[in-house]
């Protein structure tokens, strides 16, 4: 092989895509999948690809550092895409610790165990940071989040991620440690834990449940197919300069209850139920505290220096989204009753 590279995170929703273009475009390339089956992480999403030479899964918490430096000692990385996080606000309004320990520990870890296998010697070597734009804050009725937008996060989550995204630097402007960071908006598809916006309100209005709107739906999101992401986060990795970082995202802002009608108008027709039965589902509920009004991102630079563009339109990608939580409604089942734990110690076992 080529190249080794370690993807943490790879079993949940944005890492599994994340994998499936690394396996399959560089059959060169082996690939590692390191995660620690949390409930977001679930290796069905992984079926399709889980026999390829070229992939291997390992289960280790980026929490435990001395697993995570002997993981890398054994595979010897030569790349390190690290998407691994507690990923969902809701959840960091809860239990903001568990976001420290993974998204900001954990990262430290990995960025650790890097510095000591490359040992100062840094060719062909690369640690890509997967971050959000939450890092960012909120934005009001205008503008746009470019690069050099200061953070100023609000959530636990972004907190945590900001924190993290800060790490990465400071290891490089310390010890020299080649980076590369990718700040990306919303993403939605296929395999999107039933926890956010969009899966959620698929599975609700297939089970006929209320649409929970948070607040009165003006809050406004970015969002990007999960598949375009990846393709972005395969041209950082590749070309990106060191040291940098690029926002990620389509220009595609949407109110979330402008979304979710949207989704309820798709939904119906390829339900056939009549025109206006899934919105009739919406349901403004108590609002999420401290919730950032508006995301938006510039996503200029990633176009102008490296040439990214996203390969579908929203109406697109969300048809794309619908069709396959439809065609995959044993998978929706097993993740809502977290059956694929199970899956894991079957396939596992021993
Ligand atoms: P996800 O919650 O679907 O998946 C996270 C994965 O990380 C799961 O497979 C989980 O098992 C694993 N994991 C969690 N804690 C771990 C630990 N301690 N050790 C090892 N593995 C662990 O998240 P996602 O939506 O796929 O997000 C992936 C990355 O992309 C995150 O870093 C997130 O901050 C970032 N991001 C997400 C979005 C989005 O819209 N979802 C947007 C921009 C950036
Ligand atoms: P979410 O998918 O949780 O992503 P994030 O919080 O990272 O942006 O939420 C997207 C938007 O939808 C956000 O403004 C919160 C809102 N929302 C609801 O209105 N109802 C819900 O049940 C959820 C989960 C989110």
């Amino acid at each position: 092989m080529e190249k080794t590279i370690c993807i943490t995170g790879g079993a949940g929703f944005i890492g599994s895509h994340v994998v499936r273009e690394f396996v399959k475009k560089y059959p060169h390339y082996r690939i590692i999948n390191i995660d620690a089956l949390t409930y977001a992480g679930n290796l069905e999403n992984l079926r399709d690809i889980e026999q390829e030479p070229n992939y291997s899964f390992v289960k280790a918490d980026i929490t435990d550092a001395a697993h995570i430096l002997s993981i890398f000692q054994e595979y010897q990385p030569d790349g390190v895409i690290h998407l691994a996080a507690e990923s969902h606000v809701d959840r960091s309004i809860t239990n903001p610790t568990a976001f420290v320990m993974t998204n900001v520990i954990g990262t430290v870890n990995l960025l650790n165990a890097a510095k000591e296998i490359w040992k100062d010697n840094y060719e062909g070597k690369r640690f890509h940071h997967v971050s959000t734009d939450e890092v960012f804050g909120a934005l009001g009725d205008t503008g746009l989040f470019t690069e050099d937008t200061k953070y100023d996060p609000h959530s636990p989550y972004s907190a945590s991620k900001a924190s993290s995204d800060h790490f990465v630097r400071a290891y490089h402007d310390t010890y020299g440690l080649p980076i590369v960071l990718t700040n990306c908006s919303n993403n939605y598809g296929p395999n999107h834990f039933p926890e956010k916006l969009i899966p959620l309100c698929i599975h609700n209005i297939l089970n006929e449940k209320p649409l929970p709107i948070y607040g009165d739906g003006k809050y406004t999101r970015d969002w990007l197919f999960v598949i375009d992401h990846a393709k972005a986060i395969d041209l950082v990795y590749h070309q990106g300069k060191n040291g940098d970082s690029y926002n990620v995202g389509g220009f595609n802002e949407w109110q979330n209850i402008d979304l979710v009608k949207e989704l309820c108008r798709q939904m119906d027709e390829k339900l056939g139920r009549e025109e206006g039965t899934s919105a009739k589902l919406i349901a403004f509920v108590k609002d999420r505290p401290g919730h950032d009004l508006r995301y938006a991102i510039d996503a200029r630079k990633i176009n102008q220096e490296l040439g990214y563009q996203p390969s579908v339109t929203f109406e697109q990608g969300l048809s794309i989204t619908i069709d396959w939580f439809l065609n995959n409604e044993e998978w929706l089942n097993n993740v809502t009753s977290g059956d694929y734990q199970g899956y894991y110690e079957k396939q596992y076992k021993g």
